[in-house]
């Protein structure tokens, strides 16, 4: 008896690391021509990564047999937490499929299309990682949507499906928590077009890259709470107020508070309400031309190049290791924190020899209309930045890797 005691406590002294599971790893990839990002799923899975998406959806093969989750399964309720945009108001009870299993209601982020399907059991296949390499492949227990194959259009060729990252039960790094028994947070580094696969890490840090092999960058992170929007799992986070080169910006009074700041890998350049908008663009306009009257480089206007307003030529620009030398703009976030963009950030180079200020005013919303947030930021602005979105601590972390490294400097070569 006390040497069986004696065995199973050296056994738990011997292998201490054993209990502690590792994080996930998957390849982030940018399609050019829509500027999404993708992850890998399992073999011939390519899915959409929607940061603000509830669930993870894919078509499903034909003549499959969904698993039977019933209406009253904990999981078909989660699935049904939120309703879903473009869909009717969503629950088994209302739409009961005629065996009594879980509908569920699948969106394209893209297009706003919603359709139904039923729930389904799947794996994601990826990698375990010790922060700087894969170490081993993993079949992670999950459960999607199916949806119609009609349901992929606009998004990226090859793409399968949508895996949804916001904080919900049934999100990609909620499944791969409860599974893999990780933390329910995921580290996002979104890579720039033609700078390799970024990274996304379900679980957590460390995150190491290839320029500068031992550090350790979520050390670095700074943190705001991540803000609870009901009937919202998206991540939405709170801005105090924006400077562009150190001076506020005169937004009027709660237009930032009014409909929030949320974070969104569907829109590529981050989207103002017009009362944020105007006054934003017209400070950068005033403090690039201060820049000029201050012995900097006197950036030439041009006609702009839609969806754009503002557009330089690029000769008349100062470009640096950070990117064009123009006022810096921030975000000052609930915390006292600052998310602040270089000109790698917030410029765009456009066809005809110009850079444009990469921010667009949102559609089809008036000023001040508090059922849309005053701030969308775009994956464009989220690029080259380390993001740690962590559902349990209700916080997100960033920091912007310097000019040197990239997201696309993790090293997939698994050793061993
Ligand atoms: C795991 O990593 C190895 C080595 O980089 C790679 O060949 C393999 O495709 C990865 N597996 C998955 C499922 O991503
Ligand atoms: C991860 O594993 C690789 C391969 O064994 C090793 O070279 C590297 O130092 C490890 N990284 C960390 C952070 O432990
Ligand atoms: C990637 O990791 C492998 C294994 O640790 C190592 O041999 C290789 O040199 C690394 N590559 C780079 C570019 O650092
Ligand atoms: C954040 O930015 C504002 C405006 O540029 C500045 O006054 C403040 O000192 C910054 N705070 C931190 C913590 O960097």
């Amino acid at each position: 008896m006390a040497l069986v005691a004696l065995l199973v406590l050296a056994a738990s002294l011997a292998w201490p690391a054993s209990s502690q599971p590792l994080p996930v790893l998957v390849p982030v990839t940018k399609d050019p021509a829509t500027s999404l990002y993708t992850l890998p799923f399992h073999s011939g899975a390519n899915l959409v990564v929607d940061i603000a998406g509830p669930l993870v959806w894919s078509t499903c093969q034909p003549g499959h047999l969904p698993a039977k989750f019933p209406c009253t399964f904990p999981t078909c309720r989660l699935a049904n937490a939120y309703p879903v945009p473009g869909c009717h108001e969503p629950g088994c009870e209302q739409d009961r499929r005629k065996d009594g299993t879980c509908t569920a209601y699948t969106n394209n982020p893209v297009t706003g299309v919603c359709a139904s399907g039923s729930l389904d059991r799947t794996r994601f296949v990826a990698n375990t990682t010790n922060g700087s390499n894969p170490v081993s492949q993993v079949s992670v227990r999950a459960v999607a949507a199916c949806a119609p194959e009609t349901l992929l259009a606009s998004l990226p060729r090859g793409s399968t499906g949508v895996a949804g990252l916001a904080g919900s039960g049934l999100a990609l790094p909620a499944l791969v928590a409860s599974a893999q028994k990780v933390a329910n947070k995921f580290l996002l580094c979104l890579p720039r077009l033609g700078e390799g696969n970024g990274v996304a890490i379900f679980g957590g840090g460390p995150l190491q890259l290839t320029a500068q092999p031992g550090v350790d960058y979520t050390q670095e992170l700074v943190y705001t709470p991540l803000v609870a929007k009901q009937g919202n799992p998206a991540h939405y986070v709170s801005v105090e107020s924006i400077a562009v080169e150190g001076a506020r910006v005169p937004v009027p009074a709660r237009a930032l508070a009014t409909g929030g700041v949320v974070l969104s890998t569907k829109v590529h350049f981050t989207l103002l309400r017009r009362d944020v908008y105007r006054p934003f663009v017209d400070a950068f306009a005033k403090a690039l031309v201060q820049q000029g009257a201050q012995g900097g480089p006197v950036a030439r206007a041009v006609n702009p190049v839609a969806p754009f307003e503002l557009c330089y030529d690029t000769r008349s620009l100062a470009n640096t290791r950070t990117g064009y030398w123009v006022p810096r703009i921030s975000l000052a976030l609930e915390g006292g924190v600052n998310y602040s963009m270089n000109g790698l950030l917030s410029m765009v180079n456009v066809q005809g020899g110009a850079a444009c200020l990469a921010f667009t005013e949102m559609k089809g919303v008036k000023a001040g209309d508090g059922s849309a947030p005053a701030v969308i930021i775009g994956g464009f602005q989220m690029e080259n930045v380390v993001l740690e979105f962590d559902m349990e601590k209700k916080r997100l972390g960033f920091f912007r890797l310097p000019f040197f490294t990239r997201c696309g400097h993790f090293n997939f070569t698994r050793t061993g």
